[in-house]
């Protein structure tokens, strides 16, 4: 298995700019001996450019937290692939479920979204995750398995090849419950077997699978330790370096 674990660390709107190059030099301090594990940090638009020249020099990997579909134009306020890229960053996280409860995002908006990414050599970080209801009705693997079809519609596994897909139970985000390592796994599971039916084997086993939702120090290793789970999509603890780099040091740990 080649799959390498990534770390990313989803900042939400959290960080003045003083605030946010604190958090990036420190994050790059204290994870300034990782070798083996992909770490990505995404601020709010206004210091993404800032943050990124910080972490320039660094093994550290900058991304967006949403974007908007449309490549220019009138869109008050949007901000756009090539506007993200110019900064520096070469990740954005698409589909996070904050944007869809919040901002009303679908999968087919996903789906485009994720086409305009690749097309401005943005790597798409794609998040999928079932509500409470969904879980407690046993529907969560025909609900992952529909967002992410919706989402991944019409590409090819050479673009499947360039994402990372996150599984973000609802239920788990910001809320201090995480799935069981086994509860995820499980789900994990049934994407790459989707995956490898849609795009065939080579993608689905070098597609790197992140969990989210209330990870932490404490739980970072039981999750991490399971053959489908490759990393994490971190937000509370990620806005702190300490706990942002404990999560990445026990990945590095726990090296394939
Ligand atoms: P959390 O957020 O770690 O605060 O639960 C995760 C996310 O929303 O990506």
């Amino acid at each position: 298995m080649s799959r390498k674990t990534i770390i990313a660390g989803n900042w939400k709107m959290y960080k003045t700019n003083v605030e946010a190059l604190q958090l990036a030099n420190q994050v790059k301090i204290k994870t300034k001996d990782i070798r083996h594990t992909g770490i990505i940090i995404c601020p709010p638009f206004t210091a993404l450019a800032a943050v990124a020249e910080v972490v320039n020099d660094s093994a550290i990997a900058v991304g967006g937290q949403t974007m908007c579909v449309e490549k220019e134009g009138a869109f008050t306020g949007a901000i756009s692939a090539g506007m993200i890229k110019s900064t520096g960053a070469i990740h954005v996280i698409l589909g996070h479920s904050e944007r869809r409860q919040y901002f009303g995002e679908t999968d087919e908006l996903v789906n485009k979204k994720i086409k305009t990414a690749l097309e401005f050599g943005l790597k798409p970080i794609v998040c999928i995750g079932e509500t409470l209801e969904q879980r407690e009705g046993n529907i969560t693997a025909e609900v992952v398995t529909k967002q992410l079809r919706g989402a991944l519609a019409d590409l090819e596994p050479q673009h499947v090849d360039r994402l990372i897909v996150a599984y973000e139970p609802i239920w788990a985000i910001g809320t201090g419950k995480t799935a069981t390592p086994e509860q995820a796994q499980e789900v994990h599971s049934v994407i790459r077997g989707a995956i490898t039916e849609w795009f065939g084997e080579t993608t689905a086993d070098n597609l790197v699978i992140q969990y989210g939702g209330s990870v932490k120090p404490e739980n970072a290793e039981s999750l991490l330790s399971q053959p489908d789970i490759d990393g994490a999509l971190v937000g509370g603890a990620c806005l702190k370096a300490d706990s942002f780099s404990a999560i990445i040091h026990t990945a590095e740990g726990l090296k394939r």
